[in-house]
């Protein structure tokens, strides 16, 4: 099979903003408890947090983190986790009912950010709380010595303000699940004025509206009309999260997962872009696809209200992944980056334990699973601007998404001070079967000097670190140049089946 692909430095789509390398970290499970925080580990730093699990955050190259939910934050109340932690108490989380030991917080989590160069992203509650908490979050994280929220800040031990710039206004507000569910007029109501009180105490802030949880919300489309529709001025991203699985061995479908986020975005980007033109507004809102991931939560996830109440940081969303996985996860990279212009933040769900590209165990090791490297291998290579390119590709039907190409392809291009560019170009081939594809780049000269090559696994997932190193042994290999040569005016590459390649 033949694939071809055109490219040129001068088509772009737009500039590809660091944030789209994003995470999350929530209240989860062991996402923060064993995870990211373990006072007692042979690697814990002087605060409590893991060395371990701070390298691999580094070399998986996330920019940004969201916090502290997810679900958790709409029954969050953020003036309890601040303070003395010994005068902490701990209280039930009535998201994933487990008993929050409370020991981790704002000022904890910003300070770890701080130390590992993340950019954070916090989220305020907007399910069981309103407009004053979530200003007074906004002064107690950015305000100057002076006035009382900040004040408790400096008390408690921070003087410099954090300077926290982006805010969700709740989460998944849509989902029947949520704590303090609302219809989109109650949200959107909500979230105007919420947004209005935040950006008074401090107008440097970005607010991000909550979309719809997923495309399959029955009121997907009027959610996200109706919220901007009242958020539109005050607001300058609408949220999008989508996860995908591998349903009954259907493989075909889930490896066209990019092309569903594809729909996905274009649609929400439409819906938006309507409201905007209905107001005559030139402002266009962006996205934050703020949760995103391969999830089993069908096959695998016994749902909230099941769940019994723990404690002591049980095992939650522990998803074990397989280069299959790894190869969606990619593919769907590949969307984004195609997106560049629209979508400047998306944070992959999440970041540890939990749905995650690092796992760990107590007292034990930390490692990184199949979906670890093409995240970090994009977030490495993908600067500069988005290329706007020409693919052409064979597609097959799928049961879930109709037809889906069989090749997809993204690339940056790093102008580095007018000097040679470098050009990143991120290939999937999501058939069985081998496909040549042929680079046509006019009146450019590219060396392709290499990359790294992750293959769809075959064999079902299985826990625990050996495993996971096992499958990257397998499954993960470095190239070198083409083998189809290099030179002016075209390219051909061949991709291995069911393969993403940088
Ligand atoms: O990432 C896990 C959960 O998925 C989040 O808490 C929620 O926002 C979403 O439904």
């Amino acid at each position: 099979q033949r694939a071809t692909v055109v490219l040129h430095p001068d088509f772009r789509i737009g500039a590809v903003d660091r944030r789209m390398f994003g995470s999350f970290v929530e209240h989860i499970g062991r996402a923060v408890y064993t995870g990211l925080y373990e006072p007692g580990h042979a690697t814990a730093d002087e605060h409590g947090f893991r060395r371990d699990v701070a390298d691999l955050t580094r070399e998986l190259g996330v920019t940004t983190v969201r916090y502290p939910g997810g679900n958790f934050v709409s029954n969050c109340v953020w003036e309890d986790g601040v303070g003395p932690r010994e005068e902490r108490e701990p209280f039930i989380d009535l998201a994933w009912r487990t008993i929050e030991p409370n020991q981790v917080g704002t000022d904890e989590f910003l300070q770890w950010a701080e130390r590992e160069g993340i950019e954070p992203m916090m989220a305020v509650n907007l399910g069981t709380r309103g407009v004053a908490a979530a200003a007074a979050l906004v002064e107690y994280c950015n305000g100057e010595a002076g006035s009382k929220w900040a004040d408790m800040r400096i008390a408690n031990g921070r003087e410099k303000p954090y300077g926290v710039r982006l805010w969700c206004l709740g989460n998944e507000m849509d989902g029947p699940w949520q704590i303090g569910h609302k219809d989109a007029h109650e949200y959107g109501r909500l979230a105007a004025e919420a947004g209005k009180a935040m950006k008074l105490v401090d107008p440097g802030i970005e607010l991000v509206a909550c979309g719809s949880s997923s495309m399959q919300m029955t009121t997907f489309g009027s959610w996200e009309r109706t919220v901007l529709s009242y958020t539109y001025d005050i607001v300058d991203h609408i949220s999008m999260h989508a996860y995908y699985e591998d349903r009954d061995g259907d493989r075909a479908s889930f490896l066209g997962s990019g092309t569903a986020m594809d729909r996905f975005i274009e649609r929400v980007v439409a819906t938006a872009d309507a409201v905007g033109a209905q107001r005559r507004s030139d402002k266009r809102i962006t996205i934050s696809f703020d949760e995103w991931n391969v999830w089993y939560l069908e096959s695998r996830f016994a749902g909230g209200e099941n769940l019994p109440l723990q404690r002591d940081a049980p095992r939650v969303i522990e998803d074990v992944y397989s280069a299959l996985d790894g190869v969606v996860v990619g593919d769907l990279l590949v969307t984004l980056v195609n997106h560049a212009d629209r979508v400047p933040v998306a944070c992959l769900a999440q970041m540890v334990n939990a749905i995650a590209p690092i796992m760990t165990e107590p007292e034990g090791p930390a490692w990184r699973q199949p979906t670890f490297y093409p995240f970090a291998e994009t977030a490495r290579l993908a600067r500069g601007v988005a290329l706007d390119l020409r693919v052409q590709a064979p597609s097959v039907t799928t049961a879930l998404h109709g037809a889906v190409p069989l090749v997809t392809a993204a690339a940056t291009w790093d102008d580095v001070d007018g000097t040679d560019g470098a050009l990143a170009l991120f290939l999937v081939n999501r058939s069985g079967e081998p496909v040549d594809v042929d680079l046509t780049h006019p009146g450019l000269r590219v060396e392709l000097t290499g990359g790294v090559q992750l293959l769809a696994d075959h064999e079902p997932a299985v826990e625990g670190p050996e495993h996971a190193a096992k499958v990257a042994a397998a499954c993960l290999s470095t190239l070198g140049a083409p083998p189809a040569g290099t030179g002016d005016g075209s390219t051909t590459v061949t991709l291995a089946p069911e393969s993403w390649t940088a």
